[in-house]
C-alpha cells in the first residue's frame, strides 16, 4: 500500500499549514452545492488548511488537468470527487510518483490498484439504490407498476451503483422498469428526459430518479402534462436536500433516500492524519437515512442542507 503521507519530497506540511488541492465534479445539483460548502467551510485557514478549489464542470479532462496542476504546484494533499469511475490510473500514478497522497471523496474510482489513493470517504450508492427499490416493492408490489428511471451522469459511480441496487431490490416483484435514460444529475435534463418519457409512454406509474434535482425536473414535466406528481405518478429520489424534502412534504415526491453531502469534516481529519504519517481507513462509509412524508416533515425544519 502507499505509505501514509506519501513517500516523495512533496509530502508533508513543513510550514504547519496543509495545502490541499480539491477538484470538484461541478455544480450540477443542490447536493453538490452543499458538498462544496461543507468542504470550503471546513478546510479553512483557522483549521490549518490552505484550500485550492477547482470546479470541473462535469468533465473528466478538466479534473485531470486540475490534478496535474496541483501536482506541479506541489500541494501537500490532493482530494477529488471523480466525475466518472474509470480512466484515472495514469494521473493518480503521476501523483504517487510525486509523493502527493490522494483522498477520494463522494465517488470511487474503478482501478485495480488501490495504492493509488489513501482513502475513499463517501456513501454506499448500491445500498441507496436498494433502499429506494425495497420501499417501492413494499408499497407497490402486486400492482403491476411500470417505472421509468432518470439515471445520473453516465459512467459515474452513483449512476452505476444506484441503478444496480434498485434493479436488484425490485427483482422478483412485478415492478418493471420500462425506460431508463441519463438526466446528468441536473434539474433541467431531468425535466427534458421526463418530457420524452411522457411522450413515449402513456402508462407510467413511477419515477425512480437518481437524485432529487432530476426528480424535481420530472415534477415540472408531469405538472406541465396536466398530471399530479406524487399521485398520478409516484416519485422516489435520492439525496434529501432541502428542495427535495420540501417536495416530499408537499406530497409531490413519495420517498427519498438520503445521501449525506457533509464530507468536509471527514476529509479534514483524514488529510491531517495522512500528512502526519498516520494510518487511515481505506474506506469510510457515510451513513444515510431515508424519509417518507412524516419523517420529512419532522426533519425539514432543522435540515442543514
Ligand atoms: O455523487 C453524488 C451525487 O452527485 C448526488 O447524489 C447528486 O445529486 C450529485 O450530483
Amino acid at each position: 500500500t502507499a505509505e501514509p503521507g506519501g513517500s516523495g519530497e512533496n509530502a508533508g506540511a513543513d510550514d504547519g499549514v496543509i495545502t490541499l488541492g480539491f477538484s470538484q465534479v461541478g455544480a450540477e445539483s443542490g447536493w453538490r452545492a452543499a458538498n462544496t460548502k461543507s468542504i470550503q467551510d471546513t478546510l479553512t485557514e483557522d483549521n490549518g488548511f490552505e484550500l485550492k478549489f477547482s470546479d470541473a464542470q462535469q468533465k473528466q479532462e478538466n479534473q485531470i488537468q486540475a490534478i496535474r496542476s496541483y501536482i506541479t504546484q506541489g500541494v501537500d494533499v490532493i482530494a477529488f470527487s471523480p466525475v466518472v469511475e474509470t480512466g484515472w490510473d495514469a494521473v493518480l500514478q503521476e501523483a504517487k510518483s510525486a509523493g502527493i497522497p490522494v483522498i477520494l471523496t463522494d465517488r470511487a474510482v474503478d482501478s485495480s490498484d488501490d495504492t493509488l489513493y489513501e482513502s475513499f470517504i463517501g456513501s454506499d450508492f448500491v445500498k441507496e439504490g436498494e433502499m429506494a427499490g425495497e420501499w417501492v416493492v413494499e408499497q407497490y408490489d402486486g400492482e403491476g407498476y411500470q417505472a421509468v428511471e432518470l439515471q445520473g451522469t453516465t459512467g459515474a459511480a452513483p449512476a452505476i451503483d444506484r441503478k444496480e441496487g434498485f434493479a436488484s431490490a425490485i427483482e422478483g416483484s412485478d415492478v418493471e422498469i420500462i425506460d431508463s435514460q441519463t438526466g446528468n444529475f441536473t434539474r433541467a435534463e431531468g425535466k427534458t428526459v421526463m418530457e420524452g418519457f411522457l411522450n413515449k409512454h402513456d402508462d407510467i406509474d413511477l419515477v425512480f430518479a437518481h437524485n432529487d434535482d432530476m426528480g424535481l425536473g420530472a415534477i415540472e414535466a408531469i405538472e406541465a402534462a396536466g398530471m399530479k406528481p406524487g399521485e398520478d405518478i409516484k416519485i422516489v429520489t435520492i439525496d434529501a436536500v432541502k428542495d427535495g424534502m420540501q417536495a416530499l412534504v408537499d406530497g409531490k415526491i413519495n420517498y427519498i433516500v438520503e445521501c449525506n453531502p457533509l464530507l468536509g469534516p471527514d476529509l479534514a481529519e483524514v488529510a491531517q492524519k495522512v500528512v502526519a504519517g498516520e494510518e487511515v481507513e481505506k474506506r469510510i462509509v457515510v451513513k444515510d437515512e431515508a424519509f417518507d412524508q412524516a419523517a420529512a416533515e419532522e426533519a425539514l425544519p432543522t435540515r442543514e442542507y
